[in-house]
């Protein structure tokens, strides 16, 4: 050891951390590696992560397997280094892969599959294994049902070893103190003790659970701590994935209603971690908010309504059905039913938008008004502007490519018009209902684009006219008989 990492280590000892991911989780049935799999909208191995890096964890090495590039793909960007294992010959061997070798001060070993372990939960472990002053602890809980889980044997009290549950007798079985599968040691005695693990067990596999006993012999500080049973709460089967989602979705309703967010029936209000609602916010059932959503106070949001990764100012009226995706939507907004807010739409303040409006890339001025079956892309819409029913921007031309439609402040827009992109409608323009605008309008114009109306005075059908004059339909002469030939 070099002097500089004795200086480190004598201070609050560094931390790193090796999370163990290269299980191929064969019983959740599913092509996707177990770790990737959702907790309330974010794969485990990220959650587990997240708990390390919130106690400050310096290193992140994830010990990969089955699925490689899949779980690179999605812990690199968190900042985590993955490390291969080769083939899965267990635990002891998976945190051999990482290289413990090369790492000084404290590490952390956590299971990928754990999706349930908070940064409070490691904060209180690793304070206590301080205090303790050990060189290796195994975190355990206390459980009704251990299941599965590798036995904590005890001697007098005292820490003695873990037997999986495979190897274990009838006796040891009755155990319900278990392994969490989350472990701390001092990096200066985990590579040693590792080396030294045998696969003396009914499966053949290098058991981390090993170390335990051979520290103790060894003569170190092997000590057990107690955690949460949530920590040890491991997702081998779609079942127990939906309950740990379940366990997430209640964790944050209650955060949120905490704050003074009203929900009416709490349990149908799905919000991910990184939603935020204001006080006085009314949420009724069946709302789904994800990513980082930002809704403010005193918003109403209806039955139905689902958000990605959006913010909604204070005060807006959500009604039902509506879906938003990475849009901003101002104060005092009243939107919906059924309003569908694309990717890079924003709605200035105290804005109308009505049933079956549907918006991309779209900027919508203060006050203006859709009200009824609309389509806006790549449209910019001034302050004051009346969009009337069934607009439609026709942006995207038959080269493929998607043009812009400007429409000025306070223009009025009748019903049933169609821009044809690109085209600048200036402010305070009128555009007549039923127009087809492909020339842009001058502020203040009035547009007329459509087929001009013509009345027939006292016109009469062919059939009428034949039985007035007994000639044959159809040799009729005249506008009429042609109109009812093109029909026909
Ligand atoms: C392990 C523990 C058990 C504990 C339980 C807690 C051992 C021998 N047993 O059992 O005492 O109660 O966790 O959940 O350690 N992995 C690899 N490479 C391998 C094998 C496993 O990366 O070669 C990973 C898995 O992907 C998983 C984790 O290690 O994330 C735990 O492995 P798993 O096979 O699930 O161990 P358990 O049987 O659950
Ligand atoms: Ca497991």
């Amino acid at each position: 050891m070099n002097k500089s990492e004795k200086t480190q280590t004598s201070g609050p000892a560094s931390l790193s951390v090796i999370v163990l991911a290269a299980g191929k989780g064969t019983r959740m049935k599913s092509p996707l590696p177990k770790v990737l799999h959702p907790v309330a909208g974010q794969p485990m191995v990220g959650r587990v992560l997240q708990a390390a890096k919130a106690v400050g964890a310096k290193e992140l090495r994830v010990v990969v397997g089955h699925g490689e590039s899949l779980v690179r793909r999605v812990i690199e960007p968190l900042g985590a280094i993955a490390f291969q294992q080769k083939e899965q010959k267990g635990t002891a061997d998976a945190v051999l892969s990482a290289d413990p070798g090369s790492m000084t001060g404290t590490v952390l070993i956590l299971s990928g599959d754990t999706p349930l372990i908070e940064g409070k939960d490691l904060a209180a472990i690793i304070s206590e294994f301080n205090d303790l002053r050990a060189d290796v602890a195994v975190v355990t809980a206390e459980l009704k049902n251990p299941g599965s889980l590798g036995r904590i044997v005890r001697q007098k009290g005292e820490l003695k070893a873990i037997v999986e549950a495979g190897d274990a007798g009838a006796d040891t079985l009755k155990i319900r103190e278990i392994n969490s599968g989350t472990y701390i040691a001092k990096a200066s005695v985990l590579a040693d003790l590792l080396s030294q693990v045998k696969p003396n067990n009914s499966k053949g596999e290098f058991y981390l659970t090993d170390i335990i006993s051979i520290g103790l012999e060894d003569g170190l500080k092997v000590v057990a701590i107690k955690g949460r049973p949530a920590m040890a709460y491991g997702v081998n089967t779609q079942e127990e994935l939906a309950r740990a989602s379940r366990v997430v979705f209640t964790r944050n309703r209650k955060k949120l209603m905490e704050n003074g967010v009203v929900m009416i029936d709490p349990a149908t209000v799905y919000a991910e971690d990184d939603v935020v609602i204001g006080g006085g916010t009314v949420v009724y059932p069946n709302v789904y908010l994800r990513g980082a959503s930002r809704i403010g106070h005193y918003c109403v949001l209806e039955p139905g309504v689902h958000i990605i990764s959006s913010s909604v100012a204070d005060s807006t009226h959500i009604k039902a059905g509506c879906y938003f995706e990475n849009c901003v939507v101002g104060e005092k907004v009243q939107i919906g039913p059924y309003a569908r807010l694309r990717p890079e739409t924003s709605i200035g303040r105290e804005a109308h938008i009505g049933n079956f409006v549907e918006m991309k890339k779209t900027v919508f001025g203060a006050r203006s008004k859709a009200g009824h079956l609309t389509y806006l892309g790549d449209a910019k819409i001034g302050d004051d502007v009346n969009i009337g029913c069934g607009t439609i921007t026709c942006n995207y031309a038959a080269d493929r490519k998607k043009y812009e439609t400007v429409i000025g402040d306070g223009a009025f827009v009748g019903s049933d018009v169609q821009f044809v992109a690109p085209i600048k409608i200036g402010d305070g323009a009128v555009i007549a209902s039923g127009s087809t605008i492909t020339e842009d309008v001058p502020a203040k114009a009035l547009a007329i684009a459509r087929g001009r109306q013509v009345n027939k005075p006292d016109w009469k059908s062919p059939s009428e006219a034949s039985s007035m004059t007994g000639q044959k339909i159809g040799s009729a002469p005249g506008t009429a008989t042609a109109t009812r030939d093109e029909k026909d």
